[in-house]
């Protein structure tokens, strides 16, 4: 056996031995520990749960009917899942240290995902949480809108309307499918005009090896029922005279065509100035076209800036090339007027958010008026 062999068998072997006994070890958890019913108290007793103790607290939740925001479906990885524990369930992980600041950490406040119900326990969110629900929804249409974006339009459960604000998300949840063992949870905001009570409308970029972007590209049928965990986030237009300056890359187009179409219903759009910068790398990246132009078109106040990165040879393309963060900055210097209030609205990859958010500080707007969901 040569050395590279005899390092690969050894690897094979330890691999091997972890895997058994980490098996052994959630083997011998749920044996040993078995810790029995317990209680949740949520809210100074407004709700009283009884449990089977040993699982996080956000799928315990979840498996009683109360949702608490999980972008990334519980893996640690968003932050969006935090909530008050008023008992003692130990010491912050280090996994949940990331998305802490000093005050959370004073107050006790985790990330439900990270911690696991071992004893009774007492906790505190926020009342809203109460009004998310698990929607089993049907796929009226799936639209290819781009060569890796679909527009996924679903129907609520008969009878069943859901009031949300423009900007906030639901979590689809793709089922278990080929090597995928369990349900799985992933955030995407609402596209939809919130006026459409009975219907919600997604625009879901496909991540290669992602989960439940490859569900919904590849897997999901019109007919088909998926469940979706709604309404959920705060992403929303705050209500100011200030200039919004958005700015969106990819799928970070949904919120904001929820946000001006509930803006043309409710009558304010036309009213605030408003710039769209849109970045895509290349013409085939870009969508919705049409439409933007119409209302640059039609509202003197809508300004629509759409830009390539890295447009193709033999492409025709008029608008500004060059990253949108450039873009941006260039038109904070030179095209919208300084004195002006502004408020930042953001959406997308997190790389182009922090980008752009320096971007907006080192022009002067402070950081308490930038507002974004990161795509992460
Ligand atoms: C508030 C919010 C709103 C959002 N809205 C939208 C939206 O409107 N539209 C949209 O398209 N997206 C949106 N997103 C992003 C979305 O939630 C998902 O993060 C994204 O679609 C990827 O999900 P996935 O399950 O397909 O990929 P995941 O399975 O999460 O994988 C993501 C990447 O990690 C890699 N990966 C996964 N597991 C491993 C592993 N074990 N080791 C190494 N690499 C791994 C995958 O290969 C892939 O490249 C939003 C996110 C947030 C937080
Ligand atoms: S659900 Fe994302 S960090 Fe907990």
């Amino acid at each position: 056996m040569d050395l590279l062999t005899s390092v690969m068998t050894t690897g094979l072997w330890i691999g091997g031995i972890s895997a058994t006994l980490g098996a052994l070890i959630s083997f011998t958890d749920k044996i040993v520990n078995n810790y029995g019913d317990l209680d949740i108290d949520i809210n100074q007793g407004k709700k009283q749960l009884t449990v089977k103790g040993g699982a996080s607290l956000l799928t315990t939740l979840a498996e009683n009917g109360i949702y608490v925001p999980s972008a990334c479906g519980g893996r640690g990885s968003c932050g969006a899942c935090k909530c008050k524990v008023n008992s003692d369930v130990g010491l912050h992980l280090p996994t949940e240290m990331p998305y802490m600041n000093k005050e959370e950490i004073e107050s006790n406040i985790r990330l439900s995902c990270q911690i696991k119900i071992k004893s009774n326990i007492a906790i505190e969110i926020p009342e809203s949480l109460f009004n998310i629900r698990k929607l089993a929804c049907s796929v009226v249409s799936i639209k290819s809108l781009t060569h890796d974006i679909k527009e996924v339009l679903l129907k609520l459960p008969d009878d069943t309307e859901l009031p949300y604000e423009a900007g906030q998300y639901g979590q689809f949840e793709a089922p278990a499918y080929k090597d995928i063992k369990e349900p799985t949870q992933r955030a995407y905001s609402f596209s939809s005009h919130p006026q459409l009570k009975d219907h919600l409308e997604f625009l879901i970029r496909l991540v290669p090896g992602g989960i439940v972007t490859t569900y919904v590209h590849e897997h999901l049928k019109v007919g088909q029922s998926i469940n979706v965990v709604a309404p959920v986030g705060d992403f929303h237009v705050r209500s100011s005279n200030a200039a919004m300056i958005c700015v969106a890359g990819g799928s970070g187009m949904a919120p904001f065509k929820s946000i001006f179409n509930d803006m043309i219903s409710n009558g304010t759009m036309g009213i605030r100035d408003i710039w769209y910068f849109f970045g895509a790398r290349a013409t085939r990246d870009m969508y919705y076209l049409d439409w933007l132009h119409g209302l640059d078109a039609q509202y003197e106040k809508f300004h629509f800036v759409p830009a390539l990165s890295e447009p193709q040879p033999g492409e025709t393309w008029n608008g500004p090339v060059g990253l949108i963060t450039d873009v941006l900055g260039d038109y904070l210097d030179n095209k919208i007027s300084k004195e002006q209030a502004k408020e930042g609205y953001l959406c997308g990859s997190p790389g182009m958010l922090d980008a752009c958010m320096n971007v907006m500080q080192k022009k002067g707007m402070k950081v308490e008026d930038i507002f974004f969901d990161k795509f992460a």
